[in-house]
């Protein structure tokens, strides 16, 4: 079968198309024909060697998160799905690789695609929405009524936290750029911040929820704009202000008047997926693909990613 490998971290040539063994079902896992894969920010952090203290540096190394495809066999102990069906899934870290033409993963990671839902669309979902779901409930214990600031709203991860606040029942603050304000209002958001032209932390409001998959907001600039049981979620602890505020908040809560700073680390979930499968069924949310590269054409699908300005999903065609 044909897969994306590398056999050195660096810029997006050194991925390259190669022929390798399908692989074998383990008793518990189902073997994917994956039609379309998509692109995340971690696939090129982990490509250019930014994560190699996570996955360690043993090449060939295999790349992609994300899966849309069919059941084409499952293993002894595989209950849930059938030959045929349309699933889609996130691989987990330690068996990174949907960018390939089979893969292997265990049943409980993986949902039926919703019949509204096209497998090009599927791959766009598993990796961003499982993010903004698993934030937003979890992280964020998310109730209607509350008001919920999503910054990078017009990304991955940012598009699908808009429509899933919303769901919820939440009144929703998008932050994006000028170009997206009008896709951002059609995801739901009830106000629309242009970071181009405002700094929401300079604005008078303050927030329930600020989920963050941009990360350019220190958490005691952002604390500010937090109401008293204020929770801050993002998606990238890069300063050591942030990680140092996790523990802070968690350990002196009264100090913070009850304001929370966390972090997601999204795992894979067949029943997370279960549920937003729902809300594509309810039509409360749908993925929204920017653009679509063959799996050839995967160095210009992880440059475009690269620039930071993907609108929604860059998914990867990768059978027919
Ligand atoms: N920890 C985890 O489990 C986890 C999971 C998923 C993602 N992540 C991380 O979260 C980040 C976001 O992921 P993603 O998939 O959403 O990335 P993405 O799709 O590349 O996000 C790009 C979007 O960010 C917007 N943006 C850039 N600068 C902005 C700013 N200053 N204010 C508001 N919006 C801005 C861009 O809008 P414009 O074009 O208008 O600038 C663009 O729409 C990545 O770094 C990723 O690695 C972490």
């Amino acid at each position: 079968m044909k897969a994306v490998l590398i056999r050195q971290f660096g810029p997006p040539e050194v991925m390259m198309v190669e022929e390798v063994e399908r692989p074998a079902i383990s008793s518990d896992q189902v073997l994917i024909r994956v039609h379309y894969s998509s692109v995340n920010p971690v696939d090129w952090k982990i490509r250019n060697g930014s994560l190699r203290l996570l996955t360690g540096s043993k090449f060939p190394m295999r790349l992609g998160f994300d899966i849309a495809g069919e059941v084409v066999e499952m293993g002894s102990s595989a209950t849930r799905f059938n030959k045929g069906d349309r699933v889609f899934g996130m691989l987990d870290f330690r068996h990174i690789g949907a960018y390939a033409e089979y893969v292997c993963i265990s049943e409980n990671k993986l949902a039926l695609i919703p019949e509204n839902l096209d497998l090009r669309e599927a791959a766009a979902a598993p990796l961003a929405a499982l993010t903004a779901y698993q934030a937003l409930h979890y992280k964020g214990k998310i109730k209607s009524g509350e008001t919920v600031l999503v910054n990078g709203a017009s990304g991955g991860v940012g598009s699908f936290a808009v429509q899933i606040a919303r769901a919820a029942g939440a009144m929703v603050t998008a932050v994006c750029g000028t170009d997206n304000i009008e896709l951002v209002r059609t995801l739901g958001a009830d106000r629309v911040i242009d970071y181009r032209k405002q700094d929401f932390t300079e604005l008078p409001d303050r927030y329930d929820i600020i989920f963050d998959a941009v990360g350019n907001f220190s958490f005691f600039k952002i604390s500010k704009k937090l109401t008293c049981s204020g929770r801050y979620i993002t998606t990238l602890p890069n300063k050591p202000a942030d990680i140092l505020s996790f523990f802070l908040t968690s350990l002196l809560p009264p100090f913070f008047k009850g304001k929370k700073s966390t972090y997601i680390n999204v795992r894979p979930s067949g029943s997370d997926l279960g549920a937003l499968s729902l809300l594509i069924r309810e039509k409360r949310m749908a993925p929204i693909i920017d653009r679509m590269f063959s799996l050839e054409e995967i160095m210009e699908a992880h440059a475009y990613s690269e620039t930071g300005h993907a609108r929604g999903k860059i998914v990867i065609k990768i059978s027919a």
